[in-house]
């Protein structure tokens, strides 16, 4: 197996583009292809400051690595979601990146700051833990950007997540969903933009980039995703794409080029109904207090919980 650009020895093949690459060419494969969705999408602006969000896994440091690589001026932010061992590891490995490469993490902490974990938001709010963890991770990465003074939001989703979004939307025909399932949404009064900078690399390839790297990411995946849906669709199209290389490439940017903008009209009607949270100000649709407001004031302050880690003897004591 020898590298498409230099033909030494290769590390790495990408199916997608039928190519193998050293470990040299594949970060720079890396790094183009994320340059490319910068561009394409208008995504960052030279000089605006950016807040990547920090899961702790391969996509999101991949993802701060890359753009500090690219020169841009990023900053960190890591949400402890108070889910057992995971969160503590997940914490951990964002922390170290930052100061190996001597960057701000900015850090929210929910049972600290807010008074609840996802487990005891889920239960508090009656809705699976993913949803409840979704609507405060939306928030609060709002929140920071605006109160830090950041442009742009920037996250680790890569072109496996937005294939398996685009596909559970599609199989449902959620028209609402597939109108804002864009690579960028527009800052508007109280939301930032939103950007994610890897929609052009597999999930594969981020693992491969921090391997080749160095950067110590937490495997694990979050012990409460277990029978998400989206799981059950990412095995789908890994399933299509080992028959038929470049099927989630084309998938999902066919999607943006030709059928995208047939559902944005529906999506926009709804952002013309938001309104001021009257506790928070945040921007909501919602004729009282916002999503968020309304999860605090009924999971904060929840006792904490125990939850028991996969494979784990003893249920490990969630942090309240
Ligand atoms: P997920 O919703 O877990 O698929 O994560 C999608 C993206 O959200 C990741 O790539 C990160 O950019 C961001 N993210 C997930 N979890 C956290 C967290 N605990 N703190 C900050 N950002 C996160
Ligand atoms: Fe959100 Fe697991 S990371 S529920
Ligand atoms: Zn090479
Ligand atoms: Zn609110």
């Amino acid at each position: 197996m020898k590298c498409r650009v230099c033909r030494g020895p290769a590390i790495i093949d990408v199916r997608r583009h039928n190519a193998n690459f050293c470990a040299d060419h594949f970060l720079r494969l890396c790094r183009d292809q994320t340059a490319k969705a910068i561009k394409e999408f208008d995504m960052i602006r030279p000089g605006e400051r950016v807040l990547v969000a920090v899961s702790g896994g391969k996509d999101s440091l991949a993802c701060w690595d890359i753009l500090l690589d690219l020169g841009y001026d990023v900053d960190g932010l890591y949400i402890g979601l108070g889910i057992g061992d995971y969160s503590d590891a997940s914490g951990d490995a964002a922390r170290r990146f930052a100061v190996a490469r001597g960057r701000t993490l900015h850090e929210v902490d929910l049972p600290r700051d807010y008074g609840y974990d996802i487990p005891g938001g889920a239960r508090a709010a009656r809705r699976v833990p993913c949803s409840v963890c979704g609507l405060s991770k939306r928030h609060l990465f709002d929140q920071a950007a605006l109160d830090g003074g950041f442009d742009v939001v920037a996250t680790g989703h890569n072109l496996d997540d937005e294939a398996a979004v685009l596909f559970g939307n599609t199989l449902r025909w959620q028209t609402e969903y597939l109108g804002r399932q864009l690579p960028v949404l527009p800052a508007r009064p109280g939301f930032p933009r939103k950007v994610k900078p890897l929609v052009r690399l597999g999930e594969r390839e981020m693992a491969a980039y921090c391997v080749v790297r160095g950067i110590d990411y937490i495997v694990d995946e979050c012990p409460m995703a277990e029978g998400n849906r989206h799981l059950g669709y990412k095995e789908a199209l890994n399933a299509i794409e080992a028959t038929s290389p470049g099927s989630k490439h084309d998938f999902y940017f066919g999607f943006l080029a030709r059928a995208s903008a047939h559902f944005r009209p529906e999506a926009e009607a709804e952002q013309e109904t938001l309104r001021a949270c009257p506790q928070c100000g945040a921007p909501t649709t919602s004729d009282g207090v916002c999503a968020f407001c309304s999860l605090v004031d009924r999971a904060g302050g929840a006792v904490p919980v125990h939850l028991r880690p996969r494979g784990a003897a003893d249920p490990a004591t969630v942090p309240g």
